[in-house]
This record gives structure tokens, C-alpha cells and sequence, in this order.
């Protein structure tokens, strides 16, 4: 059977899975933006640092990873021995395809004496250009680690680094890419929801622009976003970041009630990330049972893309001292 042959009528999908997974030795990792089946089924949800921790940990021989591209390789990057495998190789992200490598390059030669602190949202080659790669709830820890007199280029995501740049009071050269995704908020839409819930506050991701964020009571990662609706006093919370996180948020407080902040035509249907939305409960038994798509990164590129993988891992437990950086 290939990865494109049709599902015999009738199967049970959920059935199929779990029994692939046993066979496979298989660990299902699942971002907090896939739909909700997916997300019940997985071994393990979180968020960018913590779905890369547990690729780096597990002892299983496949990780089927539910989630995008970058985050697949990354998998892959730190745990080169195991079969990765995505169920469509075409779950990028546009914060990936807006930072070409070879652009990238000639961005860093042109600014030698900066060093690069770059988003994990982009590929093997540019995390091989990079010194320190960062996710959104590792950023703010590893920036403190970093000299104050050092330059920094910060890319790709330009909303993401300029929050940064704010709340630090740190002057970076921002690469001028985009989440479509927290792009696609409304202030006009949110400012009217506010209205309609007076009390509610609103917990943002860092990706969405600042015209958002500044109207944010919580600012932070998936994971950080989680935390906060699991502490803030009310009844409803207003959620700036992909729609499909409510779900873990629904079952962890049933009694709350979570709206998604709205797109421009009012609803929040424009916040579905495209990207995370094309892995389906098919197309993942389709990959348990082929081990395709799999994920292949040539050794050379791989082991450049780990240093600055392996620095965040070190960094964002604090177990590296200051000034311990350089450019790559
Ligand atoms: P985190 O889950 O690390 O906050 O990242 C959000 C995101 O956009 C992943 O693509
Ligand atoms: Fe990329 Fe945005 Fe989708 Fe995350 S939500 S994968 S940043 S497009």
C-alpha cells in the first residue's frame, strides 16, 4: 500500500491508529492547533519547546508528528535515529516561507557583528544560519541571557520580535515576516467583542500585531495562554491566538466560556491556520501505516541546525551562562 491508497470503506480510524501505534512502537505528537480528534488521541499536546523536549526524549522508533513542517523537522533534527513522519508534507507556515535561506544569508553577511535569534517557525537551512533559535515561551528567558551591548537580528516573525524589543527596551533588526494567521484579527471586531463582555480579558499570542496585543491583559505562548485561563478570575476569556486551542481549554474549566477573537468579517473562522488544518484523522492513520511522508534531512545540514537547536535547549533551562554567545 502507498501513502495515496483509499481507505477501505468502514474503518474504524481511532481503532486503526491505536493499533498502529502499538505495532509501529509509535508516539503521536500533537500542537495545540489541530482539530480536537486528533488532539484527544495524541500522546502528548503542547506547545513548540515542549513538543520539541519530548521529540529530543522519547524512546519510541516513530514519532507521527500532528503539527507543521518545521516542527517535524525539528523532530527529526534532534532525534535523527527515529522515523518522522507527517501526515501532509504540505502543512507548512508562512513565517517559514517568508525567510528564504538564501536571503536570509546574505541578511546576516551584510550585519556581521550581529547574532541571529531566530523564531523555530522556519527551516532546517535558516535554523542551520542561526546562533540560538528561540519559541514563543523560551524567547523572553534566552533574550536575558544575552549581553545588552550585543547586536541582534531577530527574525522571521516581525510582530514577535518587536513585542520583544518593547517589553525589553532592546533594539533588534526584525525580519519582516508574518503568522497569517494572528494577522488576520480585527481591532475594530475586538474592541466591539469587548464591549459585548466587559469584564472578559483578552489573552494574546505574541505573533498577533501590536494593535492586538496592546489590548491584551495576557501575553504570552500557547502553553502560557493555557496557564492564564486556568488562573484568571471571571467567567469568560477572550483567546487571540488559533481557535483550535479552546478545545483543551473547554474540557480543562467545562464551566468557563472561551470566545475566540474575531477576523474582520466578525467571526474567527479566518483564524484557522490553514497549515495545521490540512492533517486529518485519515491522513494520520495513512502515515502510521505507510511511515510516509517521513521527514529526511541530510546529516551535514542536520547537525548545523542542532547547534542552534541545542542551544535553546540548554538556554531555556537556564543552564548557560551569560555572554556565552557569538555570531555563527
Ligand atoms: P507556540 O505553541 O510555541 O506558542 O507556537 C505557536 C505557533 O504558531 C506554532 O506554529
Ligand atoms: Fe505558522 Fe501561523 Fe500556522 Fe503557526 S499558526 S503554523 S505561525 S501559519
Amino acid at each position: 500500500m502507498t501513502a495515496q491508497s483509499p481507505l477501505p470503506t468502514g474503518t474504524d480510524l481511532l481503532a486503526e491508529i491505536n493499533r498502529l501505534r502499538k505495532e509501529r512502537n509509535a508516539v503521536i505528537l500533537a500542537h495545540y492547533y489541530q482539530t480536537p480528534d486528533i488532539q484527544d488521541l495524541a500522546d502528548f499536546v503542547g506547545d513548540s519547546l515542549q513538543l520539541s523536549q519530548m521529540a529530543a526524549e522519547t524512546d519510541a522508533d516513530v514519532i507521527a508528528f500532528c503539527g507543521v513542517k518545521f516542527m517535524a523537522d525539528t523532530a527529526k533534527i534532534l532525534s535523527p535515529e527515529k522515523i518522522v513522519v507527517l501526515p501532509d508534507m504540505d502543512a507548512g507556515c508562512s513565517l517559514e516561507d517568508s525567510c528564504p535561506p538564501d536571503k536570509f544569508r546574505a541578511f546576516r553577511e551584510a550585519h556581521p557583528d550581529h547574532i541571529a535569534l531566530t523564531y523555530i517557525n522556519c527551516s532546517t537551512e535558516v535554523k542551520a544560519l542561526s546562533d540560538v533559535i528561540v519559541t514563543s515561551s523560551s524567547a523572553e528567558t534566552i533574550l536575558q541571557q544575552i549581553p545588552k551591548d550585543q547586536k541582534i537580528i531577530f527574525g522571521p516573525d516581525r510582530h514577535l520580535g518587536g513585542y520583544l524589543s518593547r517589553k525589553f527596551d532592546r533594539e533588534m533588526l526584525l525580519w519582516p515576516g508574518v503568522c497569517i494567521v494572528h494577522e488576520a484579527f480585527s481591532e475594530t471586531e475586538l474592541l466591539k467583542l469587548k464591549e459585548q463582555y466587559p469584564g472578559a480579558p483578552i489573552a494574546a499570542h505574541p505573533e498577533c500585531p501590536p494593535n492586538i496585543v496592546d489590548h491584551a491583559d495576557y501575553v504570552g505562548s500557547t502553553s502560557g495562554i493555557l496557564q492564564f485561563a486556568e488562573t484568571f478570575t471571571g467567567d469568560t476569556l477572550i483567546v487571540a491566538t488559533e481557535p483550535h486551542i479552546i478545545h483543551q481549554m473547554e474540557k480543562a474549566l467545562p464551566n468557563k466560556n472561551f470566545i475566540g477573537a474575531p477576523g474582520a468579517d466578525g467571526n474567527c473562522s479566518c483564524n484557522i491556520c490553514p497549515y495545521m488544518a490540512l492533517n486529518t484523522m485519515e491522513k494520520l492513520y495513512a502515515c502510521l501505516r505507510d511511515l510516509e511522508p517521513r521527514i529526511e534531512i541530510e546529516e551535514g545540514l542536520r547537525l548545523q541546525a542542532k547547534r542552534s537547536l541545542d542551544k535553546m535547549l540548554e538556554m531555556a533551562s537556564g543552564t548557560i551562562g551569560q555572554g556565552d554567545l557569538g555570531p555563527a
